[in-house]
Protein backbone atom coordinates (compact mmCIF):
# COMPACT_ATOMS: atom_id res chain seq x y z
CA UNK A 1 0.00 0.00 0.00
CA UNK A 2 1.07 3.62 -0.53
CA UNK A 3 2.90 5.12 2.40
CA UNK A 4 0.72 8.13 3.39
CA UNK A 5 -2.55 5.10 3.47
CA UNK A 6 -0.34 3.10 5.95
CA UNK A 7 0.56 6.24 8.44
CA UNK A 8 -3.24 6.86 8.30
CA UNK A 9 -3.93 2.99 8.76
CA UNK A 10 -1.36 3.11 11.67
CA UNK A 11 -2.36 6.25 13.81
CA UNK A 12 -4.63 8.63 13.94
CA UNK A 13 -3.19 11.15 11.56
CA UNK A 14 -5.39 12.08 8.47
CA UNK A 15 -4.31 11.75 4.92
CA UNK A 16 -3.16 15.53 5.03
CA UNK A 17 -1.08 15.51 8.70
CA UNK A 18 -0.25 12.26 7.24
CA UNK A 19 1.48 13.48 4.16
CA UNK A 20 3.00 16.70 6.41
CA UNK A 21 4.96 14.35 8.56
CA UNK A 22 6.51 12.12 5.34
CA UNK A 23 7.39 15.46 3.33
CA UNK A 24 8.86 16.97 6.54
CA UNK A 25 11.23 13.94 6.94
CA UNK A 26 10.09 12.36 9.98
CA UNK A 27 9.35 8.72 8.41
CA UNK A 28 11.87 5.76 7.72
CA UNK A 29 11.22 2.59 5.79
CA UNK A 30 13.86 0.18 6.45
CA UNK A 31 16.12 2.87 8.44
CA UNK A 32 15.77 5.13 5.37
CA UNK A 33 13.95 8.50 5.09
CA UNK A 34 11.28 8.84 2.37
CA UNK A 35 9.47 11.53 1.67
CA UNK A 36 7.41 10.52 -1.56
CA UNK A 37 3.79 10.19 0.04
CA UNK A 38 2.94 7.72 -2.74
CA UNK A 39 6.17 4.60 -1.61
CA UNK A 40 5.05 1.20 -2.09
CA UNK A 41 4.80 -0.36 1.28
CA UNK A 42 4.61 -3.45 3.12
CA UNK A 43 3.65 -4.50 6.16
CA UNK A 44 6.93 -6.61 6.76
CA UNK A 45 8.76 -3.41 6.35
CA UNK A 46 10.32 -1.66 9.26
CA UNK A 47 8.57 1.61 9.06
CA UNK A 48 8.72 4.50 12.15
CA UNK A 49 7.18 7.99 12.39
CA UNK A 50 9.53 10.37 14.77
CA UNK A 51 10.92 6.75 15.68
CA UNK A 52 8.15 4.70 16.81
CA UNK A 53 7.63 1.90 14.67
CA UNK A 54 4.17 1.48 13.56
CA UNK A 55 1.92 -1.06 13.02
CA UNK A 56 -1.16 -1.21 11.02
CA UNK A 57 -4.43 -2.00 12.24
CA UNK A 58 -6.15 -5.14 10.98
CA UNK A 59 -8.21 -5.09 7.64
CA UNK A 60 -12.16 -5.05 8.12
CA UNK A 61 -14.96 -6.63 6.18
CA UNK A 62 -18.08 -5.90 7.11
CA UNK A 63 -21.47 -7.06 4.94
CA UNK A 64 -24.90 -4.39 5.28
CA UNK A 65 -27.67 -4.51 4.03
CA UNK A 66 -28.12 -1.01 2.39
CA UNK A 67 -31.60 0.86 2.30
CA UNK A 68 -33.03 3.09 -0.65
CA UNK A 69 -32.01 6.40 -0.58
CA UNK A 70 -28.50 6.02 0.39
CA UNK A 71 -25.04 6.60 -1.10
CA UNK A 72 -22.61 4.08 -1.24
CA UNK A 73 -20.04 6.93 -1.08
CA UNK A 74 -18.15 8.21 1.99
CA UNK A 75 -19.67 11.82 2.65
CA UNK A 76 -23.22 12.69 2.16
CA UNK A 77 -24.35 14.03 -1.17
CA UNK A 78 -27.98 14.40 -2.36
CA UNK A 79 -29.00 11.50 -0.06
CA UNK A 80 -27.18 10.53 2.88
CA UNK A 81 -23.83 8.19 2.70
CA UNK A 82 -24.72 4.44 3.91
CA UNK A 83 -21.71 4.76 6.05
CA UNK A 84 -23.73 6.74 8.79
CA UNK A 85 -25.18 3.38 9.71
CA UNK A 86 -21.88 2.16 10.48
CA UNK A 87 -20.65 2.71 13.69
CA UNK A 88 -17.02 1.81 13.44
CA UNK A 89 -13.55 3.85 14.46
CA UNK A 90 -12.00 5.33 11.12
CA UNK A 91 -14.83 4.91 8.83
CA UNK A 92 -13.50 7.18 6.49
CA UNK A 93 -11.11 4.64 5.68
CA UNK A 94 -13.36 2.17 4.72
CA UNK A 95 -14.96 1.57 1.20
CA UNK A 96 -18.02 -0.10 -0.74
CA UNK A 97 -16.21 -3.14 -2.96
CA UNK A 98 -19.44 -2.83 -6.03
CA UNK A 99 -21.28 -0.03 -5.26
CA UNK A 100 -25.17 0.21 -5.73
CA UNK A 101 -27.02 3.26 -7.29
CA UNK A 102 -28.92 5.40 -4.36
CA UNK A 103 -32.69 3.90 -5.58
CA UNK A 104 -31.09 0.02 -5.63
CA UNK A 105 -31.51 -2.32 -1.80
CA UNK A 106 -29.13 -4.83 -0.51
CA UNK A 107 -26.13 -6.52 -0.01
CA UNK A 108 -22.55 -4.62 -0.22
CA UNK A 109 -19.52 -5.28 1.12
CA UNK A 110 -17.45 -2.68 2.88
CA UNK A 111 -13.73 -2.78 3.59
CA UNK A 112 -10.38 -0.91 3.87
CA UNK A 113 -8.82 -3.47 1.87
CA UNK A 114 -8.07 -2.87 -1.75
CA UNK A 115 -7.04 -5.67 -3.06
CA UNK A 116 -9.75 -7.89 -1.18
CA UNK A 117 -12.13 -5.32 -3.21
CA UNK A 118 -10.07 -6.21 -5.88
CA UNK A 119 -11.00 -9.55 -6.02
CA UNK A 120 -14.93 -8.99 -6.02
CA UNK A 121 -15.01 -5.92 -8.50
CA UNK A 122 -12.54 -6.89 -11.04
CA UNK A 123 -14.63 -8.96 -14.13
CA UNK A 124 -12.01 -11.09 -14.81
CA UNK A 125 -12.11 -12.70 -11.34
CA UNK A 126 -15.59 -13.89 -12.35
CA UNK A 127 -16.91 -13.00 -8.98
CA UNK A 128 -20.76 -13.53 -9.37
CA UNK A 129 -23.26 -11.13 -8.47
CA UNK A 130 -27.29 -11.87 -7.70
CA UNK A 131 -29.85 -9.50 -8.33
CA UNK A 132 -33.42 -9.38 -7.64
CA UNK A 133 -34.93 -7.13 -11.15
CA UNK A 134 -38.51 -5.80 -10.86
CA UNK A 135 -39.35 -4.98 -14.56
CA UNK A 136 -42.18 -2.77 -15.82
CA UNK A 137 -43.11 -5.43 -18.10
CA UNK A 138 -43.33 -9.19 -18.55
CA UNK A 139 -39.70 -10.10 -19.72
CA UNK A 140 -39.18 -11.65 -23.31
CA UNK A 141 -38.82 -15.17 -24.21
CA UNK A 142 -35.30 -14.51 -25.72
CA UNK A 143 -34.05 -12.05 -22.99
CA UNK A 144 -32.85 -15.20 -21.43
CA UNK A 145 -30.50 -16.27 -24.55
CA UNK A 146 -29.74 -12.36 -25.22
CA UNK A 147 -28.19 -11.89 -21.89
CA UNK A 148 -25.96 -15.41 -22.18
CA UNK A 149 -24.79 -14.34 -25.04
CA UNK A 150 -24.12 -10.80 -23.81
CA UNK A 151 -26.12 -7.32 -25.24
CA UNK A 152 -24.45 -4.16 -26.56
CA UNK A 153 -24.75 -1.37 -24.21
CA UNK A 154 -25.17 2.53 -25.40
CA UNK A 155 -21.08 3.84 -25.05
CA UNK A 156 -19.44 0.61 -24.10
CA UNK A 157 -17.00 -0.93 -26.41
CA UNK A 158 -17.92 -4.58 -25.66
CA UNK A 159 -20.60 -6.83 -25.49
CA UNK A 160 -21.47 -7.26 -21.83
CA UNK A 161 -20.39 -10.74 -20.72
CA UNK A 162 -22.50 -13.79 -19.97
CA UNK A 163 -25.16 -13.02 -17.30
CA UNK A 164 -27.47 -15.61 -16.13
CA UNK A 165 -31.32 -14.77 -15.98
CA UNK A 166 -34.07 -16.88 -13.64
CA UNK A 167 -37.74 -16.02 -14.20
CA UNK A 168 -39.49 -15.61 -11.48
CA UNK A 169 -42.09 -14.22 -11.79
CA UNK A 170 -43.29 -12.17 -15.70
CA UNK A 171 -41.92 -9.12 -14.22
CA UNK A 172 -39.57 -10.81 -11.29
CA UNK A 173 -36.44 -11.98 -12.50
CA UNK A 174 -33.15 -12.76 -10.80
CA UNK A 175 -29.90 -11.53 -12.89
CA UNK A 176 -26.22 -13.49 -12.02
CA UNK A 177 -23.22 -10.64 -13.32
CA UNK A 178 -19.72 -10.98 -12.70
CA UNK A 179 -19.02 -7.41 -13.88
CA UNK A 180 -20.44 -3.99 -12.82
CA UNK A 181 -20.49 -1.39 -14.88
CA UNK A 182 -22.33 1.85 -14.19
CA UNK A 183 -25.82 1.12 -14.07
CA UNK A 184 -25.21 -2.29 -15.51
CA UNK A 185 -28.45 -3.60 -14.87
CA UNK A 186 -30.60 -1.29 -15.21
CA UNK A 187 -28.31 -0.37 -19.13
CA UNK A 188 -29.20 -4.36 -20.16
CA UNK A 189 -32.79 -4.00 -19.78
CA UNK A 190 -33.00 -1.02 -21.26
CA UNK A 191 -31.46 -2.55 -24.02
CA UNK A 192 -33.16 -5.09 -24.79
CA UNK A 193 -36.95 -3.22 -24.09
CA UNK A 194 -37.35 -3.44 -20.94
CA UNK A 195 -36.87 -1.17 -17.67
CA UNK A 196 -36.02 -2.09 -14.61
CA UNK A 197 -38.43 -0.36 -11.44
CA UNK A 198 -36.89 -2.29 -8.52
CA UNK A 199 -33.44 -3.82 -7.97
CA UNK A 200 -31.89 -5.56 -4.68
CA UNK A 201 -28.99 -7.21 -4.85
CA UNK A 202 -29.04 -10.52 -3.02
CA UNK A 203 -25.70 -12.27 -3.42
CA UNK A 204 -21.80 -11.73 -3.98
CA UNK A 205 -19.98 -14.53 -4.41
CA UNK A 206 -21.18 -17.04 -1.99
CA UNK A 207 -22.25 -14.95 0.37
CA UNK A 208 -25.96 -13.58 0.71
CA UNK A 209 -27.88 -11.11 2.32
CA UNK A 210 -28.75 -12.25 6.04
CA UNK A 211 -29.26 -9.22 7.81
CA UNK A 212 -32.14 -7.08 7.94
CA UNK A 213 -32.38 -3.76 5.98
CA UNK A 214 -29.82 -0.81 7.32
CA UNK A 215 -28.36 -3.24 10.07
CA UNK A 216 -24.65 -4.67 9.68
CA UNK A 217 -22.00 -7.28 11.12
CA UNK A 218 -18.59 -8.35 10.11
CA UNK A 219 -17.75 -10.87 7.79
CA UNK A 220 -16.39 -14.43 8.89
CA UNK A 221 -12.33 -15.59 8.13
CA UNK A 222 -13.98 -18.58 5.92
CA UNK A 223 -16.26 -15.55 3.91
CA UNK A 224 -13.14 -13.11 3.53
CA UNK A 225 -11.34 -15.64 2.63
CA UNK A 226 -13.82 -16.79 0.32
CA UNK A 227 -12.79 -14.04 -2.32
CA UNK A 228 -9.42 -14.56 -2.68
CA UNK A 229 -7.85 -16.56 -5.52
N1 LIG B 1 -26.83 -2.23 -11.82
C1 LIG B 1 -27.53 -1.09 -11.76
O1 LIG B 1 -28.08 -0.64 -12.75
N2 LIG B 1 -27.61 -0.46 -10.57
C2 LIG B 1 -27.05 -0.92 -9.43
O2 LIG B 1 -27.18 -0.31 -8.38
C3 LIG B 1 -26.32 -2.11 -9.52
C4 LIG B 1 -26.22 -2.75 -10.72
Amino acid sequence: MRLDKFICKSTALSRTQATAKICDGNVLVNNVVIVDVATQVHEDNAITLNGEVLTARESRYILMHKPADTICSNIDEAYPSLFNYIDVENASELHVAGRLDADTTGLVLVTDDGRWSFNIITPTKHCQKVYRVGLSRAIADDVAVKFAHGVQLQGEQQLTRPAILEVVAPTEVLLTITEGKFHQVKRMFSAVGNRVVSLHREQIGAIQLDVEVGQWRYLTAEEVNSFTN
